[in-house]
């Protein structure tokens, strides 16, 4: 019997991301900040999280001192990320908007935007805007930290990814698979199979959706016609500061710091 999972919008699920994507935030966190200290042309530490998501990366920052402003499509997002500074007495400006294209009030040293969140956009001229709305949004020398997977068109291969995390009695499983990159299409496929465990009972819940793709090429492309940032350096998925990489498809996982041009 084929085991059956039920079709979930995981973003209208907060606590089941957020346990799952829990374990590198404080890395993160300190990442950000090293990134700010070391290329940052402004002092200020005034942060835009664009699609900020269940708001751990809010709170990691608010706590450090920043002053942040998250926003994200997702209302359920939201009101997870606007219950957990209140628990921790932490504030922070949070709105509903769209990565696409977005006006925010007042201007920021530090834009970040983690975990490939950047290839929901899905059209190269959303990608383009959205890079364009965070250049608008910074002081000249801020920075934007974009953090993404690149795809190896040549790879038939699916990948896996599985990560367990637990709190107060919630034990989350999950899984991710990705499907070869399409090319031609510019998208792959990506599937989050959860076994979430709760007061003893378990279920099994699926979210599927697609991916813009990029390869270092397409990216730089992509960067090339947003000439008001900068690329200035590149890092990887271990935010080991010592690890400057370069923007190429023999590092997959990258994280790019570009800075506003004066
Ligand atoms: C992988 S989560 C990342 C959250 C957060 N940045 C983090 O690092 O934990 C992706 C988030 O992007 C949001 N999102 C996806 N597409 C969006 C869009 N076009 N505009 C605004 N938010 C979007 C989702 O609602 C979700 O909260």
């Amino acid at each position: 019997m084929p085991v059956v999972f039920d079709e979930l919008d995981w973003y209208s699920s907060p606590l089941y991301y957020d346990i799952v994507f829990e374990e590198d935030t404080r890395l993160e966190g300190t990442f950000l900040e090293a990134m700010s200290e070391r290329y940052a042309g402004t002092q200020g530490r005034r942060v835009l999280e664009p699609a900020c998501g269940s708001g751990r990366l809010v709170e990691e920052l608010a706590r450090r001192g920043f002053r942040v402003h998250g926003f994200d499509r997702s209302r359920e997002m939201l009101a997870f990320a606007r219950e957990r500074l209140d628990r921790e007495g932490l504030d922070a400006e949070l709105s509903v908007k769209d990565m696409e294209s977005f006006r925010v009030r007042g201007r920021f040293d530090l834009a970040h935007c983690m975990v490939s969140t950047f290839k929901y956009l899905l059209t190269e001229e959303d990608a383009r805007s959205h890079l364009a709305c965070v250049a608008r949004s910074l002081v000249p020398g801020g920075l934007y930290v974009l953090g993404l997977h690149l795809s190896d068109y040549t790879s038939s291969a699916r990948s896996r990814e599985r990560w367990v995390g637990e709190r107060e009695g919630t034990r989350v499983v999950c899984n991710i698979q990705g499907w070869p990159a399409d090319r031609r299409r510019r998208t792959e496929r990506v599937r989050s199979r959860l076994v979430v465990t709760e007061a003893g009972a378990e279920r099994k819940l699926e979210t599927n959706w697609t991916f813009r793709t990029y390869d270092a090429r397409q990216l730089r492309r992509l960067l090339k016609s947003v000439p008001e940032l900068e690329l200035v350096s590149v890092y990887d998925f271990t935010y080991d500061l010592d690890r400057e990489r370069d923007l190429d498809d023999d590092q997959l996982d990258s994280v790019l710091v570009l800075r506003r041009r004066p």
